[in-house]
């Protein structure tokens, strides 16, 4: 391992926390979408994903309504009146029904954080992509999985996880645009994840 990927392993996301609550991503992760809510200003945060439910409570306290998708969330998660959770998997009719539901007539943001296998990537795009409103973001999470310096230690993220899934995706999804001014300066989990839907 060098320098820099024995850093990352040991400086990693469960560091993070907000309100006491973890959260699986880098602080510099966490401000760069802060800052897309700030400037974009959806009304209604999507995430695949939710673990300890850190993340939805950061983005639920930046004012906007957050709906949280997790098979297995890891405890019960925060309670707070802008986060609604749902419990199952994001490929799930049932889940998409009521999600796209929430969605409809709102300007919505979506983050895909669950499993970061290219097969459920590339589902989940498949069914949230389009609930993105032209001139918000789609956060593909944890694209540096498999590709640089991250790995599982049976290698099976290599060339089958979220840099894998967008590579294939995006070509054929010319209204969204890979942003990389959205990119957090320094240290990011998700280079080449940040995308902005240009138009419809
Ligand atoms: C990386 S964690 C989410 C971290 C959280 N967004 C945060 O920033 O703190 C991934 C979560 O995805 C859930 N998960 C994995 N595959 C899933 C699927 N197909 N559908 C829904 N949730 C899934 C897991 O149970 C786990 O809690």
């Amino acid at each position: 391992m060098s320098e820099f990927s024995d850093w990352f392993e040991s400086r990693g996301p469960s560091m993070t926390y907000w309100k006491g609550v973890q959260v699986v991503k880098h602080p510099s992760d966490l401000f760069a979408i802060a800052k897309i809510i700030w400037d974009t200003k959806p009304d209604i945060v999507v995430e695949t994903g939710t673990w300890h439910g850190g993340s939805a409570l950061f983005y639920a306290d930046l004012g906007v309504e957050v709906h949280s998708i997790d098979v297995a969330p890891s405890k019960t998660p925060p309670e707070h009146p802008n986060i609604t959770y749902h419990r199952g998997y994001s490929t799930a009719a049932t889940i998409h029904y009521f999600v796209s539901e929430a969605c409809r007539g709102k300007r919505t943001m979506v983050l895909l954080d669950s499993d970061h296998h290219k097969k459920t990537v590339l589902d989940e795009l498949g069914l949230y992509a389009g609930l993105v409103t032209p001139g918000c973001y789609l956060v593909v999470e944890d694209t540096l999985l498999g590709v640089e310096v991250w790995n599982e230690p049976d290698n099976s993220f290599v060339d089958n996880g979220p840099a894998a899934a967008l590579s294939d995706w995006l070509p054929d999804h010319p209204e969204f645009v890979l942003d990389f001014n959205a990119e957090p300066v320094g240290i990011s989990q998700n280079p080449g994840g940040f995308l902005l839907r240009s138009h419809g």
